[in-house]
This record gives structure tokens, C-alpha cells and sequence, in this order.
């Protein structure tokens, strides 16, 4: 099949190599015309563990290939995914949609035969009629059907994700576009991966449920974290006991410093505004956003309550700034929160993350170091923020001499309360009483 993909982003580029891979001929667009020229130099513009290698291979091969332009992809495309961001508009928290009906009137001035428009981007309810009608209207003449295929891949394990999904959800009220979904997925039959076909509205919604289900999963357990706290329980504990229960499962029990990323908060948001408009609130939604605001705001008084509240004049060594591991995503992580807060409560902060590009950009007034130990040195205090697996191991006598006072805040969890005041670390974890 002929695929040409809108928007070369995470979810972009990673569909369309893996597309590529699947041995779909495959052709990413992109307006940002230094990215395109990035990729067809071989160079990536994201950190996305194996994407350099898939994309080099499928490039060689000619099933890959990138262009600003997308005249030539779309008119001899089977399929035309729309793969562009829908961000929070400012000031109301519905998803920004312009970038998707920008999207769509591009399209519809360059199709060709008929044609599958498919919307990969998160897009409320009801965006599959108005991408229809915007198509319908520039081009009465046109053979064309509007599919809903939202995706579920996770930064950090995108490409595994992708071509191992627990399941694939198509929105499709036309027998033909079924059709060229059921062919551009058919790789994934050999793993038996379950392919919903559901209505397109039902499809759009799926994608917010699961989101919105996640982001209260994890709130869950935060809320649990801080009642563990005040009572002298182990949430970690509390997670493996409620997790093995197959009716909870142990997924999304990690208690931490509140989500972040570029999708829970912009879609739980997006939805409770959804669900406004429709007169049905969703009010377990609401109160995940409001409870995860405010948490992560919360997190600088942990790491000033280890230094016994006074942060002034106190070098405070961060390690991690991303939203997870294994990404360069800092599309609102809890980073994003909790430095500024510490700042403004007078700690100077020295931080390290292994992809920590794009953080530079957003951290000017930060001394960024070149390792975790560098991070550590003569702190009085460090602050684990993103648990990735080259901090889970750090030397921690290293750490201890190292830094000015042996204080870490661990908001992951990631090291043992009595292994770390055994080495004489004044130690504060998240939820172990
Ligand atoms: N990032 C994730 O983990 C993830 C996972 C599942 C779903 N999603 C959803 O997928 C969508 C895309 O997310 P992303 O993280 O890939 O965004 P992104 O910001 O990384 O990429 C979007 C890209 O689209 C390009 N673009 C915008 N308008 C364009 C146009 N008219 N023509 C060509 N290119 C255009 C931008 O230049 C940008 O490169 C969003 O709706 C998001 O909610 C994201």
C-alpha cells in the first residue's frame, strides 16, 4: 500500500517507518522544512531507542522517504494519515484543532482516486465529521472515506508498541476503507493482534478513556502514596497487593511526582471539556487533573522539607528532567514544575539527564552537568525526578562523598529506604511511611 503521513513527529515518524517496515511504501511530510532535510540526511530529529536503525534501513530500502511538499505522496496515496499535534488551546484546554483541519484542506486540494483519510492525531469526538465536511466542501467531486485509527504507542518504546499493540482500533463507517486498514495491518495478524472496528465517534473516544483511565490509575496510587505516608503504610507494597489482582492489574501503579508528557494532561483536560460541551461531566476526570496539578506543584516542598524548609542559597543536584526515560519529551513534565518552584524558593539547581537537549532550551538559568556524579557534587541535596536505568545503579559511596550533605529525595522510588540509611543517606522516597 501507499501511505503518505502528515506530520513527521513522534507518532509521524515512528508510524511511518514502522509502516515502512511492515513494507508499505511509505512518504513523511512535514511543513518544518529543517527537519525533513535532518531526516533525508539520515539524522533523527527525536530520541527514540532502535528509530535510527529502522529508519535507515527502510530509507535504503526505498519504502521510506520524506518531503516538505505533499502533492506527489497524497495524490498516489491508498492511504493519507494525519499524524500532526493537537496541543491544548490556550486559555479553555479543548484540543487545539487547527493543525488537523489545516491538515485536511491540504489533502483534499491534492487527492487522487479514492483516497483513506485517517486520523492518527488525538482528536475529540466528532472531528472525523468536521475533517469530512471541510474535504467534502473543497472537493464535492471526491472519492474519499474519514477513518478514526488513534495511537497508543509510548515514547521511550514506541516502535515496539507499534508493531506489538495490544490492540488496534479503526473508526470506520465504509466497507472499503475497512478494507485498507485490515491491508495496511495484516502484518500484525501473525501475532494475533486484535483489531477493533468500531464506529468513528466511538474510535475517537477510545483514545481519551484510555488515557483518561491511565492518568486516575496513576492519580490512584499517588493519592494512596501520601495516605501511606500519613499512616505509616508501603504504597509499593500496597501496589503489588492490589496489582496482582487480575481485575487491577499492576500497570500504572508507580507512585511518583504526578504524570506529565505530551498526552495525559492535554487529553484528560481535553476531555472534561468534551464532556462539558456534551452535558455530561466527567467529574473522576476533573478531580485526576486538579489532584495531579497540585501535586506536582507539592514536590518542591518535599525536597525543601529535606532540607528542613529553608532551600536559600542551597545547590540542589537534579537528576532526570524528561517526563520518563528513554525520550528527550519535556512537553510538560514534572521537572517543568518543580524547578522553577525551587528556584523561587532560592536553591540554585544543577541537573543531568542523558537526553537532556531539549531541556537545555527550556532551563537557561540551569547549571546543566555532564553526569550524574557531576550533578551530585557539592549539592545539599539530590533530587531523582526520572528514573532512568542509569541512575538505578549509581555508586552511592561516590554519591555520598561527593556531595556537600548526604540528603536524596527519590520521587520514584527507585532505591530502598533502609539499604540508603544504612549508608548513612538521609533518605525521603515517595509513599513508604
Ligand atoms: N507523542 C506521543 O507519545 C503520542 C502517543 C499517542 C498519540 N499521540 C498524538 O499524536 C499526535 C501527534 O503527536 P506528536 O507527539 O507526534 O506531535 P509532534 O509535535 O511531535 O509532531 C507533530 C508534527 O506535525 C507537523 N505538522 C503540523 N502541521 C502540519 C502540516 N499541516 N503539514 C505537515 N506537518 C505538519 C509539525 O511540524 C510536527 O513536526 C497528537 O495528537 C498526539 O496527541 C501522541
Amino acid at each position: 500500500m501507499r501511505v503518505a503521513m502528515i506530520g513527521t513527529g513522534y507518532v509521524g515518524l515512528v508510524s511511518g517507518a514502522c509502516f515502512a517496515d511492515f513494507g508499505h511504501t511509505v512518504t513523511c511530510i512535514d511543513k518544518d522544512a529543517g527537519k525533513i532535510e535532518r531526516l533525508k540526511d539520515g539524522v533523527i530529529p527525536i530520541f527514540e531507542p532502535g528509530l535510527d536503525k529502522l529508519v535507515a534501513d527502510n530509507a535504503r530500502e526505498g519504502r521510506l522517504h520524506f518531503d516538505v511538499d505533499a502533492a506527489e505522496a497524497v495524490r498516489g496515496a491508498d492511504a493519507v494519515f494525519i499524524a500532526v499535534g493537537t496541543p491544548s488551546r490556550r486559555g479553555d484546554g479543548h484540543a487545539d484543532l487547527s493543525y488537523v483541519y489545516a491538515a485536511a484542506e491540504e489533502i483534499a486540494a491534492l487527492m487522487d482516486g479514492f483516497t483513506v483519510v485517517v486520523t492518527k492525531s488525538t482528536v475529540p469526538v466528532g472531528t472525523g465529521d468536521e475533517i469530512e465536511a471541510i474535504i467534502r466542501k473543497k472537493r464535492p467531486d471526491a472519492d474519499f472515506a474519514v477513518v478514526s485509527n488513534p495511537e497508543f504507542l509510548r515514547e521511550g518504546a514506541a516502535i515496539e508498541d507499534f508493531k506489538r499493540p495490544d490492540r488496534v482500533v479503526v473508526g470506520a463507517d465504509d466497507e472499503r476503507a475497512r478494507e485498507v486498514m485490515r491491508e495496511l495491518y495484516r502484518p500484525l495478524n501473525l501475532n494475533e493482534t486484535p483489531i477493533v472496528f468500531t464506529s468513528r465517534r466511538t474510535s475517537e473516544l477510545i483514545k481519551y478513556a484510555s488515557n483518561a483511565f491511565l492518568a486516575m490509575k496513576i492519580t490512584f496510587i499517588n493519592e494512596m502514596a501520601d495516605l501511606c505516608e500519613a499512616v505509616g503504610a508501603d504504597v509499593q507494597q500496597v501496589a503489588k497487593g492490589i496489582g496482582l489482582d487480575n481485575r487491577i492489574g499492576s500497570k500504572f501503579l508507580h507512585a511518583g511526582p504526578g504524570y506529565g508528557g505530551s498526552c495525559f494532561p492535554k487529553d484528560t483536560l481535553a476531555l472534561v471539556r468534551t464532556a462539558d460541551d456534551a452535558g455530561a461531566p466527567v467529574r473522576l476526570i476533573e478531580t485526576t487533573v486538579k489532584v495531579n496539578d497540585a501535586r506536582k506543584k507539592a514536590m518542591a516542598g518535599r525536597v525543601a522539607d529535606a532540607l528542613d524548609g529553608d532551600l536559600r542559597g542551597k545547590t540542589v543536584g537534579v537528576l532526570g528532567l524528561t517526563f520518563k526515560p528513554n525520550t528527550d519529551d519535556m512537553r510538560d513534565a514534572p521537572s517543568l514544575d518543580i524547578i522553577p518552584a525551587l528556584q523561587a524558593m532560592g536553591a540554585k539547581i544543577q541537573a543531568f539527564d542523558p537526553e537532556g537537549h531539549e531541556a537545555r532550551q527550556l532551563f537557561r538559568d540551569v547549571d546543566f552537568k555532564t553526569g550524574p556524579y557531576e550533578a551530585a557534587e557539592s549539592a545539599d541535596v539530590l533530587v531523582l525526578i526520572t528514573e532512568w536505568d542509569q541512575f538505578r545503579a549509581l555508586d552511592l559511596d561516590r554519591v555520598k562523598m561527593l556531595m556537600k550533605q548526604p540528603i536524596v529525595v527519590d520521587l520514584r522510588n527507585v532505591y530502598k529506604p533502609d539499604d540508603m540509611r544504612a549508608r548513612g543517606f538521609k533518605y525521603s522516597g515517595v509513599g513508604r511511611g
